[in-house]
Order: C-alpha cells, then sequence, then structure tokens
C-alpha cells in the first residue's frame, strides 16, 4: 500500500487499509525495543517537535522514546515554557516553528481542531496528540494493535467502552477506527456522558454495567474528563463509583478471556479497582508498551519515506 499523508491529524480521515498498514508496520517496530541497543538509524537527520499544552505522562513521553529509536532529534515544548505564556497565538508559534525547519509536530491542545489549524500553515507533518475532546488518533491506534495482538483479530469482537464517553477523545477515536471493522460496540456511563443519537451509528447504548459487559471481549475502562468538565455531569464521585466503576465481580459476566484496557492516567478507586487494573486480565501496561511501536510506525510513515 502506498502512504501518502502529510499528516495524522484524526482516525476518522483514515481508510481501514491505512489503519491497518499502520498496525502492520507497527509490528515490524516493536522487536527494536526488546533489542539490547533500541536503535535503528531510520529518521537520523530528522527532527521532531512536541508541542504540549495540556499534561501528558504517556503520549508524549512514547512520542519522544518512539522519535530517539529511529535516531531522529527531538525538541519538547510545553505550555508553560512557550511564548504562549506571554501571549503568543498558536499561528504565530507554529509559523515560527516552521521556520526553524522541523520534520514532524506532535501537538496536544484543549481545542479541538488545533492540530488542523497548525497544518495549514505549516509544510512540516503535524500529528493529533490529543485535541480536546475531539480525536487522539495515535492512542486508537495503539489500542487496536494491542486488541489485535492479544485476540489474534478485530473482527467479530464484543467491545465495551465504559466512562465518560461525551467528553472523551479516546472514545472517539476508537468509535471511529472500530466501525470500520465487523465489531460489536457497547458504550455505558451515565445518561449525561453518552452522546446524543449515537445510537443512530450502530452502536449500542447501555446505562448498566453489568449489562454492558456481558460477554465482552475488551473492556476499555475511561477517567472522569474533569478538565472538560465531566465532573458536573454526575451528582457525586462516590456515586458514579459505586455504579460505574469497573470491579471483579463484573469480570464474571464478560468473556473467560477478557482483557482490560484503559488510556490512563487512571483514576483507581474511581472507574477502576486496584483489583482489576493490576488483575491478570489487564493489558494497560501493555498499550503503553505498544504506544512506543505505533509511534515509531506513525514517525516513519509520516517524515521517513518519500511520498
Ligand atoms: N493516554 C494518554 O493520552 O495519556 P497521557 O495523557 O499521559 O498522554
Amino acid at each position: 500500500m502506498k502512504w501518502n499523508k502529510k499528516d495524522l491529524l484524526g482516525i476518522r480521515e483514515l481508510t481501514k487499509e491505512e489503519i491497518l498498514f499502520v498496525l502492520d508496520s507497527a509490528d515490524s517496530f516493536k522487536d527494536i525495543s526488546k533489542r539490547e541497543v533500541k536503535k535503528v538509524p531510520t529518521l537520523r537527520g530528522k527532527t521532531v517537535i512536541t508541542l504540549f499544552y495540556e499534561p501528558s505522562t504517556r503520549t508524549r513521553t512514547s512520542f519522544e522514546i518512539a522519535a530517539k529509536r529511529l535516531s531522529a532529534d527531538t525538541i519538547n515544548i510545553s505550555a508553560s515554557t512557550s511564548s504562549y505564556i506571554k501571549g503568543e497565538t498558536l499561528k504565530d508559534t507554529a509559523k515560527n516553528l516552521e521556520s526553524m525547519k522541523p520534520d514532524a509536530i506532535v501537538i496536544r491542545h484543549s481545542m479541538p481542531g488545533a492540530p488542523h489549524m497548525l497544518s495549514k500553515y505549516m509544510k512540516s507533518s503535524v500529528i493529533n496528540g490529543g485535541d480536546g475532546a475531539h480525536e487522539h488518533p495515535t492512542q486508537a491506534l495503539l489500542d487496536l494493535f494491542t486488541i489485535r495482538e492479544k485476540k489474534n483479530r478485530i473482527d467479530g469482537l464484543n467491545i465495551t467502552i465504559v466512562g465518560d464517553i461525551a467528553h472523551s477523545r479516546v472514545a472517539r477515536s476508537n468509535v471511529f477506527a472500530l466501525r470500520h471493522f465487523n465489531t460489536h460496540i457497547t458504550l455505558c456511563g451515565p445518561p449525561t456522558m453518552i452522546p446524543h443519537d449515537i445510537e443512530s451509528l450502530g452502536i449500542q447504548v447501555e446505562y448498566n454495567v453489568e449489562k454492558a459487559v456481558q460477554d465482552a471481549d475488551v473492556i476499555m475502562m475511561l477517567r472522569i474528563q474533569k478538565e472538560r468538565g465531566g465532573i458536573a455531569y454526575i451528582p457525586s464521585i462516590k456515586e458514579y463509583s459505586s455504579i460505574y466503576g469497573l470491579k471483579t465481580e463484573h469480570l464474571k459476566r464478560a468473556k473467560k478471556d477478557v482483557i482490560i484496557m484503559h488510556p490512563g492516567p487512571m483514576n483507581r478507586g474511581i472507574e477502576i479497582s486496584d483489583e482489576v487494573a493490576d488483575g491478570p486480565y489487564s493489558v494497560i501496561l501493555d498499550q503503553v508498551e505498544n504506544g512506543v511501536a505505533v509511534r515509531m510506525a506513525t514517525l516513519y510513515l509520516l517524515i521517513g519515506r518519500e511520498i
């Protein structure tokens, strides 16, 4: 397959073939991280900037590790150390960074569409590292990679996503990706946290966790997006946790080989119990490990090959 995209702004714009192409490419990059010398020269001479206006542990670090393992030079800019706090606009930041000729910019921003705007002013590749409640494409790609790795397939699986769906870019990107496959998607959460009319997309909605996890092959738990006002949509954290928090007893209803996923950061004791997060069905740290391979593949496809 020929990859001819400059940017990765969202899953919505990817075809099934393109998604599978990233996953297959990530397969070959995963081995590099298991070697004693975890470095190949693929992106030597390339420069990757991470521009993060929101906090991140996994995405920023794994993009930096991915770029470094491919021998690219990396520069990290966060809101607190950029001229954003002196009033510089995103457009001016984009134009100034572009003048320094980077090859790729990974941006995280609270404003949906910020990466799309950046891409208009930059010849460099722009990768969406999460834009508000809109999309988080590399998270969905690493989630699909992990599902395929653990289940040997994506088609035919029952996938349940529980939590603050309405404010979650992870849920949106996963739904866009999973809809290309023959999966049965169930979204579960309080009615105030489920987007209106989502059932018209052929997605099942359940307000009861016991029913939502019945026969699930994959259960993906999401935190309440406090930074996007999620807390205002529930009466109390305690009540939310008692009704929607995933506990060991829920797993008896799921398939025997169910996997438990969470994009992180987890709020232990709220959406997921310690026993489930650290238990035998959890693949949460595998997701993080696979994030490096998926981001290596993303960088390689965008800036490592002639288009
Ligand atoms: N999953 C995810 O985006 O985690 P971070 O916020 O730590 O990057």
